[in-house]
């Protein structure tokens, strides 16, 4: 199939070492793995294959920047986040491009990801100058408080292949304005993103050892131990799936770290009767679809109400017609690939799964060799049950299967009923409804009305097996914080 490679304007930000104490280093071994476009399955590049050692030199190098950088002014900080976030705006394009090729979304989708990422540094170049903490008259009579929020320390930050920029400046943004230094393990499918971020901070001034940057695939198990079980580092922030966030919290719990954990999702979306119906497809079109369904907040479990199931389904069906799969850089191309044939693979098995059970597919349903190994139609099937696998895990590609349910009570349960809670959404014009539904959904996040909830501004994050901790907005910085007491005896 045609595919071009991207030729950047800065051919210098596409780095095949990782980022170490300002250095540009291969790991000892000189091993190295291959990263491949998910479009055509070619080789693009090979990044070093860190080892256990390779990962302790890196938080040495956090550590020993650290006593410095801590003590840099919020003002200082804000600049350097500044100046980085000048510079992802000036590179926005390269940044798309390395996105797409290995990623494989569409570059529109890419282009509103290199935006959203840099958004992060903006946001947190704000809030470094504000942290800070409370005056407090304690019961003692004559004592006076202050508290002092401190930076934590060396921070391993565990990012996810679905954003390869947005995951990562959502972690260094307020890592650095609280003036943390820290550790980012790249994710192994799509790594090239995150080096040139790396590249970036070196122009941006950022001061050597503050932020480095590592890569493995083989060893991602054995970085991952390092990095969770070192005892220098204070707090790991990841991003991915739940049974993943549950072995790293158990090697967390040796040197009790801090930790922020963004795990998986099932996302309820409902569209109940008194909806207004074009406005719901349109929602459920942005978070079904968005990076073809490879995010954690992507709608997974789709109720419509049973008298607008009908007009319901004929609109989005059109409307998903109306998109172009193909390699991501094609003029055209709304969805690109899928990560990887395995991700192909679960979005077939819950296709087939649901026919097996009585489903129907109205729109797609099939592997698309003809495009790539790693290409599936956007889907579109009717008559899910609870009894389908569609309903029970999260598919994490373009599969929308449509629910049909009669009463809010009905839905209400049906949406609770899973073990995770990161997104919900639902569609109303019931004002009392709207506060009533949102009150009830056991979720970190609700969209009313609308299918786009993910903004620097707004506390991203879950509850139940979603994890805990919350990214972006005023709160974010509080993850890599510790509050200190200072007690003043005036008697
Ligand atoms: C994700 O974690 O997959 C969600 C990304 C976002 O909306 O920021």
């Amino acid at each position: 199939m045609p595919h071009e490679a991207p030729k950047l304007a800065d051919p210098s930000l596409f780095k095949q070492q990782c980022y170490v104490n300002g250095n540009w280093v291969d790991a000892r071994s000189k091993k190295t793995f291959a990263v491949s476009d998910p479009a055509t399955s070619n080789q693009i590049a090979t990044c070093p294959e860190f080892g256990k050692e390779d990962t302790v030199t890196a938080i040495e190098a956090a550590a020993a920047a650290f006593p410095s950088f801590r003590k840099t002014t919020g003002r200082e900080r804000s600049r350097l986040l500044r100046k980085w976030y000048d510079l992802m705006i000036q590179n926005g394009e390269d940044i798309a491009k390395l996105i797409t090729w290995e990623n494989g979304k569409s570059l529109s989708d890419a282009r509103i990801e290199s935006t959203y990422s840099a958004g992060f540094f903006e946001w947190f170049s704000e809030e470094a100058p504000r942290i800070y903490g409370d005056t407090i008259i304690p019961s003692v009579p004559g004592n006076r408080a202050i508290t002092l929020k401190q930076p934590i320390g060396v921070c391993a930050l565990i990012a996810p292949w679905n954003f390869p920029a947005a995951m990562i400046t959502r972690k260094v943004g307020p890592a650095l304005a609280a003036g943390c230094t820290v550790v980012i393990k790249a994710p192994a499918e799509a790594p090239l993103t995150a080096l040139a971020l790396a590249e970036l901070a070196h122009r941006a001034g950022i001061p050597k050892g503050v932020v480095n940057v590592i890569t493995a695939l083989d060893n991602t198990i054995s970085v991952g131990e390092v990095l969770t079980e070192h005892p220098t580092v204070k707090k790991v922030s990841f991003t991915g799936s739940t049974r993943v966030g549950k072995i790293l919290m158990k090697q967390s719990a040796s040197t009790l770290k801090k930790l922020s954990f963004e795990l998986g999702g099932n996302a309820p979306f409902i569209v109940f009767n008194d909806a207004d119906v074009d406005l719901a497809v349109k929602g459920l079109i942005a978070s079904k679809f968005r990076g073809s369904g490879q995010t954690c907040v992507c709608a997974n479990r789709i109720f419509i109400q049973s008298d607008i199931y009908n007009e319901f389904t004929n609109k989005f069906v059109e409307a998903v017609k109306a998109f172009k799969l193909g390699a991501g850089f094609e003029e055209g191309v709304t969805h690109g690939p899928l990560i990887h044939e395995r991700a192909v693979d679960k979005v077939d098995e819950h296709v087939q799964d649901a026919i097996d059970k009585g489903g129907k597919v109205a729109v797609g349903g099939k592997r698309r060799p003809d495009l790539g190994s790693c290409f599936f139609d956007l889907t579109v099937m009717t008559g899910i049950t609870k009894e389908m696998k569609v309903t029970k895990e999260e598919t994490f590609g373009p599969l929308a299967g449509l629910f049909p349910f009669e009463t809010e009570e009905e839905v209400i349960k049906l949406a609770n009923n899973s073990e995770v809670g990161l997104a919900g959404y639902f569609f109303s014009k019931d004002v009392a409804r709207c506060w009533r539904v949102a009150e009830a959904l056991e979720v970190g996040m609700v969209g009313v009305n609308t299918g786009a909830i993910s903004d620097p501004a707004t506390p991203f994050g879950g509850v139940k097996e979603s994890g805990f901790g919350r990214e972006g907005s005023k709160y974010g910085v509080d993850e890599y914080v510790v509050i200190k007491t200072i007690t003043t005896s005036t008697a």
